[in-house]
């Protein structure tokens, strides 16, 4: 989809959807999928995929520049003795642009949220794009803390950083939308994505990355979700399983 937005002056924008495959498909799987969203792919919208570790080599043969190619994660050293990480180097040495950095999962069973500074910082380092994702849960929506919640983990995961808009994406999901068919509706959405780029903004940072939504984002919701003006693409689950669901997201 091309965006006619209003910023400071009239100017067309390209969409980003980002498929993030999480721990589905291996090798033979990720390349059939890979394959069929390239032939079928009709749209001037970036695409990126991230599939598992071991698929991404066979997905770069595929995609040859066609599409990006992303990780889900990266440890948070350059190298050494830290058996079954993987690293920023490694990542980017397979053909990534992009690496998603503080996925709620990620958070949540790995209790990743004091590592996501030297994340960014080595993903950064290494010329990849990280897609930092930040959101609030349920309860933290409930008693209306998600301003304060995301505002927090902008603050702490981005202290330090130098990036211009092209270095960084930021992807808001909120935790009680992902994988639950519940989507933050286009104005809650877009509320906290003004909201974002406020913090950005109030912090000294380049206020014009990319902001994507991600949550059970789907071919029915995406139209009215992606046409927000803070709104510059989505990070898909669920649906970038399925090339058809994924390319109906895209085109
Ligand atoms: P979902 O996942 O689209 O299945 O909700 C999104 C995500 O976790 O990035």
């Amino acid at each position: 989809m091309v965006k006619f937005k209003l910023d400071n002056r009239f100017m067309f924008f390209m969409s980003l959807v980002v498929g993030n495959w999480k721990m589905n498909f291996g090798i033979g799987e990720s390349v059939r999928l890979v394959q069929e969203i390239v032939d079928k792919l009709n749209s001037k919208n970036e695409v990126a995929v991230c599939p598992p570790f071991v698929s991404l080599s066979a997905v770069a043969d595929v995609v040859k520049g066609s599409i990006e190619l992303g990780a889900q994660n990266i440890y948070q050293e350059e190298s050494g003795a830290f058996t079954g990480e993987v690293s920023a180097s490694m990542v980017k040495e397979v053909g990534c642009k992009y690496v998603i950095i503080g996925h709620s999962e990620r958070r949540k069973y790995f209790d990743e949220d004091e590592f996501l500074n030297m994340k960014l910082q080595l993903a950064m380092k290494h010329s990849l794009v990280p897609i930092f994702c930040v959101g609030e849960g349920l309860e933290e929506r409930s008693v209306g803390k998600q301003n304060d919640i995301v505002e927090g983990q902008l603050i702490k995961g981005l202290e330090g950083l130098k990036f211009t808009h092209e270095e960084l994406v930021i992807a808001y999901e909120p935790v009680w939308a992902i994988g639950t068919g519940k989507t933050a509706s286009a104005n809650e959405a877009e509320e906290m994505h003004a909201f974002i780029r406020k913090v950005l903004k109030d912090n000294g940072f380049d206020s014009k990355v990319k902001l994507l939504y991600g949550g059970s984002v789907k071919p029915g919701n995406s139209i009215e979700l992606m046409s927000q003006k803070n709104i510059d693409g989505s990070l898909v689950g669920g649906a970038a399983l399925n090339a058809k669901d994924f390319l109906s997201i895209i085109n």
